[in-house]
């Protein structure tokens, strides 16, 4: 074990995510000090929130130097492809994530493609394109049927089009590369042979070849019910998935999480941080649909809930390069975790709403803040589209649903929507 008395943390991020990475740092009998930036009306009961946003990378750094933080613990994608880890390690801060070259991961969907392709990791068939014209010639190469279009760049996890002919294949491309509409993320397009089967999000902290034991969930992409309607952010997860194994678990290991972790290394672009790989099991075996650089969210809200090895621990030695010393051990609770999300997301909505119950929530639950804020008279307001993740362990699916469900009824605010089928697939198909 390190000697890390006392230390001094900052948190970067705002969502639901964090509040519950706040919440497991928060057990750490190490941590001293939590600074959230800029945090959210939940991060503020457990630590200080401090108003720099997550775009500002050089304000965060010169955060964590005036406040002469011990660890800087990044939450979400967009700052690190920005280069933060880099600036914090050239500031000599200790910085659990990975520089903006290894963020390419999930940064460049084509850099990691062609990595996978190189390192024989399997995943969809693809090919890229910057040219309207090259992506229809290789469009008119295809069998017909489903084809997906993705943006190369960020697209806040919206940047994908399951396109359900040629022509649609094409028109997504030509939209996509004239910018119109995921702007500079689409000016290089991803075209991809369309995999069938259920879908996994596997998670391992990773520092360089290292990588800890797994841990996988299921998330909810649509909106509504029965997975109809548009993409969000994603509307609830639960964990361990039902159709989850040793044997399985195990394959992933070795065919995807440890050779990616090794690429990574042999090419210069060391990982550290969490992993998370978006996986289709097909009926030829587990694919990558992605990679991305960060926890899941609403994913990490139910997974850190099952996470028995110290989160600060785990974070100072992957940032110091020592976590093959450290056992990370999942244990074997159930998780679900349902989104409150303001009425009309992921389409306009209002804010500014005030939140009542959060009180009454009883103790089987826990609620994780996403957009929200304090009003002047100290009053929780909402102020973004996905609001409230509420969240319920159990000794299976079907204990931790009644007791996430129960606790989102006792939670009211003008407008709020959730699902109702989070997580019944697993109940009705209990773990093998
Ligand atoms: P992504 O942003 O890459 O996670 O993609 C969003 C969603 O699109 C995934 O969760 C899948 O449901 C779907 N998707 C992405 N790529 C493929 C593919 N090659 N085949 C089938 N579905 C895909
Ligand atoms: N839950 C999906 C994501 O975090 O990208």
């Amino acid at each position: 074990m390190q000697e890390e008395q006392g230390m001094k943390v900052l948190l970067v991020g705002s969502g639901g995510r964090e509040h519950a990475m706040a919440a497991a740092l928060s057990k750490s009998p190490n941590l001293d000090q939590l600074l959230i930036a800029p945090g959210n009306a939940g991060t503020s009961e457990i630590g200080e929130n401090v108003p720099v946003a997550i775009g500002d990378v050089p304000g965060l750094v010169a955060l964590a130097r005036e406040r002469s933080v011990d660890l800087v613990v990044v939450g979400p994608e967009a700052p690190l492809a920005d280069g933060l880890a880099d600036e914090l390690n050239r500031a000599g801060i200790p910085v659990f994530g990975p520089s903006a070259a290894a963020a390419r991961i999930e940064s460049s969907k084509s850099w990691a493609k062609r990595l996978m392709a190189r390192h024989g990791i399997p995943t969809a068939g693809f090919a890229t394109f910057q040219s309207i014209q090259e992506s229809m010639s290789h469009i008119d190469t295809l069998s017909e049927g489903p084809v997906v279009v993705k943006a190369d760049g960020l697209a806040a996890g919206k940047g994908v089009i399951i396109a359900q002919s040629r022509q649609e294949a094409s028109d997504a491309v030509a939209e996509m590369i004239r910018g119109q509409i995921f702007g500079d993320a689409g000016s290089t397009v991803v075209i991809e042979e369309c995999m069938e089967g259920p879908e996994v999000s596997v998670f391992a902290f990773v520092d360089g070849r290292t990588v800890s034991n797994e841990v996988a969930a299921c998330d909810y992409k649509r909106a509504y019910d029965d997975d109809d309607g548009p993409n969000t952010g994603g509307m609830g997860a639960y964990t361990p998935p039902e159709f989850w194994t040793p044997k399985l678990a195990a394959r992933i290991r070795a065919e995807v999480l440890e050779p990616i972790a090794v690429a990574m290394d042999e090419e210069g672009s060391p990982f550290t941080g969490i992993l998370y790989a978006g996986l289709m099991l097909t009926e030829s075996g587990p694919r990558v649909i992605e990679f991305n650089c960060r926890f899941g969210d609403p994913e990490a809200q139910v997974v850190l809930s099952r996470l028995e090895t110290d989160l600060l621990d785990i974070a100072l030695a992957a940032a110091n390069g020592t976590l093959e010393q450290v056992d990370v051990q999942w244990n074997d609770q159930a998780g679900v975790c349902i989104v409150m999300a303001s009425g009309g997301y992921p389409g306009s909505y209002e804010t500014g709403k005030p939140i009542s119950g959060l009180s009454d929530v009883s103790t089987s639950a826990m609620v994780f803040h996403a957009g929200t804020g304090q009003g002047d008279d100290g009053t929780v307001l909402t102020t973004g589209g996905r609001v409230l993740d509420v969240v319920a362990s159990g000794s299976d699916i079907f204990e931790a649903r009644t007791n996430a469900y129960a606790a989102a009824q006792s939670i009211s605010f003008d407008g709020a929507e959730y699902r109702s089928d989070i997580a019944s697939r697993a109940v009705e198909s209990p773990a093998p």
